[in-house]
């Protein structure tokens, strides 16, 4: 993968920030720049910044987790040989899609909101994603619709891409009746947005969809990744199975309207 030249600088701030506050310094052939850890489209552009940023430095190991726990689930349900159509939502450069890739996957498709995320993906993960479409699923044109249908997906993954003014809910659920009934649903979240204290909506819709569509196998807490100032930011990493589409799609959603 292609990278630049840079110097990264964390802040000397003893604050603690949360998640979408954080910021960086980035340092580039005499400029420098601040940019906020959330301004995905920014990050992508220098090559190499995102994984450095996040893996390296911050100790981000989501895609691993939430893969293998798929891969586990898949293995003890003897389903290793389906042969996965995957829907990785939220995809980014790509790395979720070079970890499925391992698996035996019959389609690997990627979308995200962003146009810099698909121009990555390309550039530093070229060959990884069958399709790749920038597209917002929380209006979908009809032609869109047909053709994200015609993919027959039977796996919705999506790693590091909930809440935070990321992907709404209804976005979420919208991915989530593309999926084929008895699909895989594969996905992680901030553990407080399963806590009573959440303002996305996230914690009453997931509530809902465990309760009524999607059979849940695994559910982990585990470290996401470290904040800037060092401190453990802890996620749910959930695998499991649909059961059926989500019919009242708009009661679920304002049930769990909390803003
Ligand atoms: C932290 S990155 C995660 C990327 C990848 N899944 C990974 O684990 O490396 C979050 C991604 O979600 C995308 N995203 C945010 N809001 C979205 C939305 N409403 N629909 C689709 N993608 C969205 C961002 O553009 C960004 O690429």
């Amino acid at each position: 993968m292609e990278s630049c030249n840079y110097e990264l600088i964390f802040p000397k701030t003893k604050d603690e920030l949360d998640q979408d506050q954080e910021w960086v310094i980035v340092k580039e052939e005499g400029c420098q720049k601040k940019i906020m850890v959330h301004d995905y489209d920014e990050i992508y552009k220098i090559p190499g910044l995102y994984e450095d940023l996040f893996y390296k430095r911050l100790g981000c190991d989501s895609p691993n987790v939430v893969c293998e726990m798929l891969a586990e689930e898949m293995k003890k349900a003897d389903e290793t040989d389906v042969g996965l159509r995957v829907f990785d939502f939220g995809a980014g450069n790509g790395i979720v899609g070079e970890r499925i890739r391992e698996m035996d996957c019959d389609l690997v498709v990627g979308v995200d909101i962003i146009p810099e995320a698909k121009d990555a993906a390309r550039r530093d993960r070229p060959g990884i994603y069958d399709d790749y479409h920038v597209a917002d699923l929380t209006d979908l044109n009809d032609q869109e619709k047909r053709q994200f249908r015609d993919y027959n997906f039977n796996t919705l993954v999506t790693v590091a891409a909930l809440g935070f003014n990321d992907i709404p809910t209804v976005a979420f659920l919208n991915a989530f009746n593309l999926i084929d009934e008895d699909g895989w649903v594969a996905f992680n979240i901030r553990d407080k947005f399963l806590t009573e204290n959440d303002h996305t909506g996230y914690r009453q819709v997931l509530s809902q969809v465990m309760d009524d569509s999607l059979d849940i196998l695994q559910d982990r807490r585990y470290c996401h990744r470290r904040s800037l100032s060092g401190d453990e930011l802890c996620y749910h990493a959930i695998v499991g199975k649909k059961v059926n589409d989500i019919d009242n799609l708009s009661d679920i959603i304002l049930s769990g309207d909390t803003d």
